[in-house]
């Protein structure tokens, strides 16, 4: 089984549905890469091969194995300060001028779409508890999501092995908010309960989720197709206050998808604001 081959029209299958469950597209030439990532879902499942999974894809149950599917083929690659840059400019301008602005209601909401394993949204908390006591007495929400379940319960633990927290995590705030047990770090119970986490399928609908002060979606349109980008950003344009900013990853861009966005020229690094009404 592990040498099965994949006929053009089953991997066109696969690619299809993947771009239906999640988006995801499947370039040509991955043959790799479903062969690494499926042959443990065939064995654990105890299908004879791609065929029958294919077959169960195409049947109207089998929840459980879909799920595991759309898991195995995402790519959840995370630190904590990923890219650093985007962080110091959180740090520097962009908390401390919304903090001025929304002095008045002093409420700041914001969320972490495609959060993996946890990293981003930590790292968000922990900047905002070491820079920015006063937060503390204001209504904060720091929403984080994904598609992935598995990586949800990561998120939920807290957990991190030594090498995730040597990926990003300066040591006096690995000391401070983490706690150590055996080989792993296990994350403050305070910066824990500072994040809400919940299930959200970028490509599919969306619930009501009202409006947003910074929206980080970073490292995950990489893998869409423009249209899905296009129709991504739009919604987002539509939830983000007209001060609040967008964040995207260091290869992302808004430019030629959605022209509601201008680069932030004074941070770049990946920031984005609404432009104004015309
Ligand atoms: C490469 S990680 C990026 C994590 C983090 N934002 C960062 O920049 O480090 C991409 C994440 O996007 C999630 N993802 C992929 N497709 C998704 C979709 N259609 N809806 C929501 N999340 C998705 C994956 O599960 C994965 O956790």
């Amino acid at each position: 089984m592990a040498d099965w081959l994949i006929s053009a029209a089953d991997y066109a299958f696969l690619a299809q549905w993947l771009r239906d469950q999640c988006a995801l597209v499947l370039e040509p030439g991955k043959e790799y890469l479903l062969r690494n990532r499926l042959t443990p879902i065939i064995q654990r499942h105890q299908l004879a091969d791609l065929k029958q999974l294919i077959e169960r894809l195409r049947s109207l149950g089998a929840a459980e194995l879909k799920r595991e599917i759309v898991e195995a083929m995402v790519t959840t690659e995370t630190s904590f300060f990923r890219d650093v840059r985007p962080f110091e400019m959180l740090r520097k301008a962009v908390i401390p001028d919304l903090i001025e602005r929304r002095r008045g209601d002093r409420r700041l909401r914001i969320w972490c779409a495609a959060s993996s394993s946890g990293q981003e949204p930590y790292s968000l908390a922990m900047l905002l508890r070491e820079y920015f006591p006063e937060l503390d007495n204001w209504n904060v929400t720091l929403l984080a999501t994904d598609i992935s379940e598995e990586m949800l319960k990561r998120c939920r633990a807290g957990r991190y092995s030594q090498l995730e927290v040597n990926r990003g995590l300066p040591t006096p705030l690995l000391l401070k908010w983490f706690r150590q047990d055996g080989g792993h770090w296990e994350i403050n119970e305070q910066l824990r309960a500072a994040v809400t986490f919940s299930p959200l399928n970028l490509a599919g609908p969306w619930p009501p989720m009202g409006m947003w002060d910074i929206v980080l979606i970073r490292n995950v349109m990489i893998y869409f197709e423009p249209e899905v980008k296009r129709a991504i950003l739009g919604r987002i344009a539509r939830m983000l206050a007209k001060d609040g900013f967008l964040i995207l990853g260091g290869t992302e861009t808004t430019l030629n998808l959605d022209d509601s966005f201008r680069v932030v020229e004074a941070l770049k690094a990946g920031f984005y604001q609404l432009k104004p009404p015309a």
